[in-house]
């Protein structure tokens, strides 16, 4: 569905957690050159990535801060966007069943599940006036509940798995208004998170994404992708 404030043919993108300086799948997003787009990128922390404020608009933005979302919101608010990508998240193998803290599950499920629902929810109004409709959430193959014979990333795989489940709910939601929701799955990327021995580049994961958002058609909402657009099992 088209938006009626249709004012440029530029895609307008809003990324979260994606200004970190350490080499992150979310930094590596506008260096792929999203072409003839304007990114509002954000970051916990923006005073700490002057650099790479030059590629892109650069605002503060906690997904795990309620009032950051809404500042966010307030300021960006006379903006359509088209793409919303919910990059931000934590995880880490943590701890053996038995061992895992509540004060680190609510965290995860904070960032993980929960910030990209409330960041979604804020920008509904910028959202609605793009032309693309389309929300991004950064899941993980980890997430799913069928391959999971091992246990193990207790908290992160909980929390993605939820995001999963949020994303499908807000795709069911959404729908009707023409908005494309999907989980994709980047691969294992050399990031803070990824670590050095994982697979993937940020450039390379970010490119097929990138290629694979291009593509989304309404019938994509609520899939559960990998990076190249495969789905993935639930
Ligand atoms: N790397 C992988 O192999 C892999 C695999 C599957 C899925 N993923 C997913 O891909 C996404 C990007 O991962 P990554 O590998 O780039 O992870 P990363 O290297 O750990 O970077 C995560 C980014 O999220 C930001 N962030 C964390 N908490 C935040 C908060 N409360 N508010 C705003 N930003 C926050 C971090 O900002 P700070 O710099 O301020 O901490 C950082 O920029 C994540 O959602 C992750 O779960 C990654």
């Amino acid at each position: 569905m088209q938006s009626p404030h249709r004012t440029s043919c530029r895609r307008r993108i809003t990324l979260s957690g994606t200004s970190s300086p350490a080499p992150t799948a979310g930094s590596a997003w506008p260096s792929r050159g999203i072409s003839r787009s304007e990114e509002t990128r954000s970051s916990r922390h923006p005073e700490k990535a002057r650099g790479l404020a030059k590629l892109s608009r650069l605002e503060q933005l906690d997904v795990a801060d309620e009032k950051s979302i809404a500042s966010l919101a307030r300021r960006i608010a006379d903006q359509p966007l088209d793409v919303l990508i919910n990059n931000a998240g934590i995880g880490d193998a943590g701890p053996r069943f038995g061992h895992v803290s509540i004060e680190e599950l609510e965290q995860a499920f904070r960032v993980n599940a929960i910030g990209p629902v409330a960041v979604t929810q804020a920008l509904l109004p910028s959202l609605r006036a793009g032309q693309r409709r389309t929300v991004v959430n950064l899941s993980s193959g980890l997430a799913s509940i069928s391959e999971n014979e091992s246990g193990g990333w207790i908290a992160y795989r909980a929390s993605k798995a939820a995001l999963n489940q949020l994303t499908r709910t807000m795709a069911g939601e959404l729908r009707k208004e023409g908005f494309i929701c999907i989980a994709i799955c980047p691969g294992w990327v050399k990031t803070d998170m990824g670590g050095h021995g994982a697979s993937v580049s940020p450039d390379d994961s970010v490119a097929a994404m990138l290629k694979v958002v291009d593509r989304l058609k309404p019938s994509d909402t609520g899939r559960f992708l990998d990076r190249r657009g495969k789905q993935l099992p639930w």
